[in-house]
């Protein structure tokens, strides 16, 4: 190698050292590893890309000899959790954006106690229960709320999650859809992306044609377009930022809708059930819909009836739950079946 080509490297590292010293000034001591984890990441990726363009441009590759053919095999599962560990790093451990207003408004609902004092956001997509019981051990998240402040009289939070995990994405892209549409074919929309988990689950568990996210709130809609472009998924899949109120012609476009409870903590109930309302009557025949929990209580959940369903012509389908193989699965009901929260309709 050339000298004056091996000193610009050597000034060229020291420069990209002194910005990372620069960068970490404005980390906080307590998340060094999630820091260090995260440009592990950027590095990997880096690597990864580097070795990609080399395969494209048809050339020899840069280290000297023939290029390698890297095969290229995307292992789904490993990848979502690298887009994990990437969207860990951009959000706040709550994933709760301060341009967000969490409702609590539930009355008649399971989550009628729930307020801002005894509930906190844990995103099931960024951590897995096991991992919340991690950070409350380190002390990282809290466990209990102090009901009179100051004294040892202290009650459990309730935990909410705005996110689907992982293991529910590869439920539904890999178990639930596939037997019931041809998803190489199709669009998959969910309504309210958030973070953009369904869009990623869709294009790495489903290898959907096409999957939109349509989402109200800006600044997420601006994260999931990094992430998209910094994982190559901005080919396959889209956000749109606006409210679903006035997305019709793509709802009427869409082989498959995804509706994770989009409304009961983040809108009124009279605009929820508008929106349900306007999403339901934009639905084409054949439409499936992939809703958490089941639409009877999203509609319950804002003052809506169960039976206007009929009214659009959605039906139920019946979907066989995998039995949990370990008795405190998470994501097990009382019966020791696995994602029973999540249900499946079809337009007729
Ligand atoms: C429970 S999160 C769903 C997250 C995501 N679909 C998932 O399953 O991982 C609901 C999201 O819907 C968004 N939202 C609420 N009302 C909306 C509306 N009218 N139009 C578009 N997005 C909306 C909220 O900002 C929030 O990010």
């Amino acid at each position: 190698m050339p000298r004056d080509k091996s000193s610009a490297g050597i000034s060229a590292v020291l420069r990209a050292v002194q910005s990372i010293d620069e960068i970490m000034e404005g980390v906080p001591r307590d998340m060094w590893s999630e820091f260090e984890e995260g440009v592990r990441k950027l590095m990997a990726d880096k690597q990864r890309s580097f070795e990609e363009e080399g395969e494209d441009d048809g050339g020899e590759d840069v280290r000297g000899g023939k290029k390698q053919r890297l095969a290229q095999v995307v292992n789904p599962y490993e990848k979502m959790q690298e887009i994990k560990f990437f969207l860990r790093s951009r959000v706040p451990m709550e994933a709760v954006l301060p341009s967000e207003n969490i409702l609590y408004e539930h009355k008649g609902t399971e989550f009628e106690s729930y307020n801002t004092v005894n509930t906190l956001s844990v995103d099931d997509f960024l951590y897995e229960m096991h991992e919340v019981d991690e950070l409350c051990d380190e002390g990282k998240l809290p466990r209990h709320y102090c009901k009179d402040c100051g004294s040892r009289s202290v009650e459990k939070l309730n935990f909410i999650t705005h996110s689907l995990s992982i293991r529910e994405l590869e439920f539904v892209f890999n178990s639930v859809l596939p037997t019931r549409c041809k998803l190489k074919d199709a669009t998959v929309l969910d309504v309210g992306s958030r973070l953009g988990a369904v869009l990623f689950g869709a294009c790495l568990f489903g290898d959907v044609k096409e999957a939109i996210g349509i989402e109200v709130n800006k600044e997420f809609c601006e994260l999931q377009e990094e992430t998209l472009k910094a994982f190559k998924m901005s080919g396959r899949a889209r956000v749109i930022c606006d409210d679903i109120r006035n997305s019709s012609e793509l709802l009427r476009l869409s082989q498959v809708v995804v509706l994770h409870n989009p409304f009961q903590f983040f809108s009124s109930k009279p605009s929820a059930l508008e929106a349900l309302r306007s999403i339901f009557s934009s639905l084409s025949k054949g439409c499936l819909v992939v809703a958490c929990p089941s639409l009877d209580e999203q509609l319950s959940n804002c003052d809506g009836a169960a039976s206007e369903m009929s009214k659009y012509g959605i039906e139920e389908q019946k979907l066989q739950y995998p039995e949990a193989e370990e008795e405190d699965d998470e994501h097990a009901d009382d019966d020791g079946l696995l994602f029973s929260n999540i249900r499946l309709y079809k337009v007729s």
